[in-house]
């Protein structure tokens, strides 16, 4: 199936070619165009729709119904008919594994085999996998230097895998073959001759598997995800097949070693190609688990995938044809400015890396994560521990070309062992961190920055410089984008970023009435101090793409309207600035100073913001953008009413109370669709803490309703809306909802998760 008749793609992209130089040495970097002017894209090169952005990649993944998994393992180039006759000699017969079949026998799978991956099952590979590494450590500690792919990365996630699979001791060299013969024949754009010797490989491959399974099934009671497969096939031989025992051997080889040896790579190339990140994570150990999260945002080791429309269909307003081929560019949606801050940085602090789209998303999201996280986690502590000196040495990286997969094959490094901190004191070795299993829990992460300045900016306003410690510079940040300030007494506020050329300055209002917060930063707070922060993150964004933006602050709300205003400096904008007194208004002078034409309306001068006539007058399709008190945003909210036309985007300050009383509340039922399970809801608890406890990765940011983070699809069932982010309009029509705050109105919900 081709592309669409109506839809019209540039000439850039039908010439898209993932096989390409760009793709291929930097896939998200090689898409930036797409994001920003043609999201999805037909290439005329590939047969494939392009899917780039963030939203629209997870939205694929999120419905597997309209987008089948089942092209997943398809050869991206049809085999030779010399390959298909050569594949018959070895009785070559992959077929389905998981990630590649459709509802509902996926699911009915899936759920059978789900126990190897609880958190206390996966708990059980940790004391191999440390002793696996350490082991490998040691090898090469006095060495100097080393290729660490060779030394560890590829060979501790093939004997972690071997382990958790249950499979015997094995030829490791040959698996490491047989892999990337599988990955160049199915994801690789092999010639014709190339596909005859691939041909052979993955015949071999299919053959060893087939006679590791009868040594296998000759043992009945052996351990291992495998044997637990091996038991299924005699329970339930119509869900788990015996041709089935035989795909997913050799799949899964690959896919629960190859993804994570890969990743690895990629992980150690960025954070010794980082001398910041690098000394950070040795200095704080704290920060791994969001390290390696961070790594597998930024440089992961799945950047593409695959899905099949079932159905005529959309994405991203595109118009898609059923039986057309989507490619997901996980990595391009990884790099996506409007769900990453900066996204190209490699900010360990970051506090939404674990959203990235590397394992998947949906129903079928990698079963295998957290071992891979595990694994990850444990190469990247006992290197920074025990060899924090490590260095890239000189070279160019290469990584096996393919749409799907990417890693770099060597990653050269050296040090001087007479500085390895266990020379000074052995007991260093074993000294080790442990981390809980799973995505890692950000809200303990906190950057810990200098008081670089405090300027008085108007009557109890104080505005503050913060920047980094050690001089290093600070992450970029985009217009609306806030950073939270921990404070004593275990409090945390929102203060949006309004410096001028990124540096990162706020305005805090002193609030007598709070808790204490703002009187604290007020009358405590001195130049040269440290404070902790976390950030920066943006959930009120510019629309790029309007034509014209209306910006209305109220009070101390002018922070990221302010910065909003400085970067449409040279677009169709109007500025309103609403506050009680001249001399309490703060950033006055500045705003007056860098935007002229901005209308300031002041309540003891007699003027007043006349809401409806402004958004009558909004030029058709602007987006209206607004931050200040809660009075503010409903008025612009119910002036916007007669205006469908404009785009709505706010930002609220004062947080939800999430403080649940058992005596107001209701226990409710969630039924999770993707993921085919039922949870109930205590009174007591929010619903995302019982998503949490039930290992789904619902991302969480502010915890308040504040931010948009945590929402969710809801298919059925009345919603308690509690959440400051969705509008009017949104909560009327009932399809989302804040995970975090909100609750069910009835008994139950259903939700697509
Ligand atoms: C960094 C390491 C890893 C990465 C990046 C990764 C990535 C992925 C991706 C992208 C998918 C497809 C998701 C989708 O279609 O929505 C997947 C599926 C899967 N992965 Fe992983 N994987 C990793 C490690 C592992 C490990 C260690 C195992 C096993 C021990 C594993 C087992 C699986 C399985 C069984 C599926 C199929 C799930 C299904 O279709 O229901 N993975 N993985
Ligand atoms: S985490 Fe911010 S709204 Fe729920």
């Amino acid at each position: 199936m081709s592309g669409c008749p109506i839809h019209q793609s540039s000439d850039r992209a039908r010439a898209f070619d993932p096989f390409g130089p760009e793709f291929q040495a930097d896939p998200p970097g090689s898409l930036a165009w797409a994001r920003e002017g043609e999201p999805v894209f037909y290439s005329d090169v590939l047969n494939y729709w392009v899917v780039t952005r963030y939203e629209d990649v997870k939205a694929v993944f999120r419905d597997n119904i309209t987008f089948s998994a089942s092209v997943a393992l398809e050869k991206m180039v049809p085999p030779t008919p010399e390959a298909i006759e050569i594949l018959k000699t070895y009785a070559f017969d992959l077929r389905k594994t998981l990630v590649n079949e459709d509802e509902p026998v996926h699911m009915e799978r899936r759920r059978a085999l789900l126990d190897a991956f609880s958190p206390a099952a996966l708990q059980g590979h940790e004391a191999m996998l440390r002793q696996l590494v350490r082991a490998r450590v040691d090898a090469i500690v006095d060495q100097g230097e080393a290729d660490l792919v060779k030394a560890l990365l590829w060979e501790v996630p093939l004997t972690v895998a071997l382990h958790f699979l249950g499979v015997p001791e094995s030829d490791m060299e040959k698996l490491r073959e047989f892999s990337v013969a599988h990955t160049l024949n199915v994801w690789g754009k092999p010639s014709d001759d190339q596909q005859e010797a691939l041909a052979h490989g993955v015949g071999r491959f299919w053959a060893y598997c087939g006679v590791v399974l009868d040594r296998m099934k000759a043992n009945p009671d052996g351990h291992g995800w495998m044997h637990d497969m091996i038991r299924a096939n005699r329970e339930i031989p119509e869900i788990v097949t015996d041709n089935y025992l035989h795909s997913m051997l050799m799949a899964i080889i690959v896919a629960a070693h190859e993804t994570t040896a890969l990743a690895g790579a990629n992980m150690m190339r960025r954070m010794l190609g980082d001398r910041a990140a690098w000394t950070a994570v040795c200095r704080n150990p704290d920060l791994i688990p969001n390290a390696v999260e961070e790594c597998l945002r930024h440089s992961g080791s799945q950047v593409a995938w695959r899905r099949m429309a079932t159905r005529d269909t959309t994405v991203g307003g595109v118009p898609i044809p059923k039986g057309a081929r989507l490619l997901i560019v996980s990595a391009s949606g990884n790099h996506d400015p409007r769900q990453f801050e900066n996204p190209d940085a490699l900010d360990l602090w970051r506090d939404n890396a674990a959203a990235h789209l590397t394992f998947g998303y949906g129903a079928h999201q990698c079963m295998g994560k957290n071992l891979g996280r595990m694994e990850l986690r444990v190469m990247l502590e006992e290197l920074t521990r025990r060899l924090p000196h490590l260095e890239l040495q000189d070279q160019n990286f290469h990584a096996l070309p393919n749409v799907s997969f990417y890693g770099v094959d060597r990653v050269l490094v050296r040090w001087d062992p007479a500085r390895n901190p266990e020379r000074r004191n052995p007991a260093l070795r074993d000294r080790n961190r442990r981390f809980p299993i799973g995505a890692p829990d950000v809200r303990v992460l906190t950057r810990a920055l200098r008081v670089a300045r405090l300027d008085p900016l108007a009557q109890g306003v104080l505005g503050l410089t913060l920047e980094d410690p050690e001089g290093a510079p600070l992450p970029a940040w985009s217009p609306g984008a806030h950073i939270d300030l921990h404070l004593p007494g275990d409090l945390t506020r929102k203060y949006s970023l309004c410096g001028e050329n990124g540096a990162w300055s706020l305005a805090v209002l002193r609030e007598d009435g709070g808790r204490g917060g703002s009187r604290w930063i007020h009358d405590t707070l001195r130049e040269g101090d440290i404070v902790h922060t976390r950030g920066p993150r943006n959930h009120f964004r510019l629309d790029d793409s309007a034509p014209a933006h209306l910006l209305i602050a109220g009070g101390i709300g002018i922070t990221p309207i302010l910065a909003m205003a400085d970067h449409l400096r040279a677009r169709p904008h109007a500025l309103h600035y609403a506050g009680r007194t001249r001399s309490g208004m703060a950033l006055v002078d500045r705003v007056m100073r860098d935007h002229p034409g901005a209308h300031l309306w002041i309540g003891d001068e007699g003027t007043r913001m006349d809401l409806p006539a402004l958004i009558a007058a909004a030029p058709r399709g602007a987006q209206v953008c607004v931050c200040g008190p809660a009075r503010l945003i409903q008025g612009v909210e119910a002036a916007c009413v007669p205006r469908p036309d404009l785009i709505l985007t706010f930002e609220h300050f004062d947080p939800v109370d999430t403080a649940l009383d058992p005596d107001r509340e209701h226990a409710f039922t969630v039924e999770l669709l993707d993921s085919d399970l039922t949870l109930t809801v205590p009174a007591t608890r929010s619903l995302l803490d019982v998503l949490h406890e039930t290992g789904i990765d619902v991302p969480c940011d502010c915890g308040e309703g504040l931010c948009g983070t945590c929402e969710i699809e809801v298919e059925a069932g009345g919603i308690d809306h509690r959440d400051r982010v969705l509008t009017r309009a949104e909560r009327a029509e009932g399809r989302r909802m804040m995970a975090c705050c909100s609750r069910a109105a009835g008994d139950r919900l259903k939700v697509r998760l």
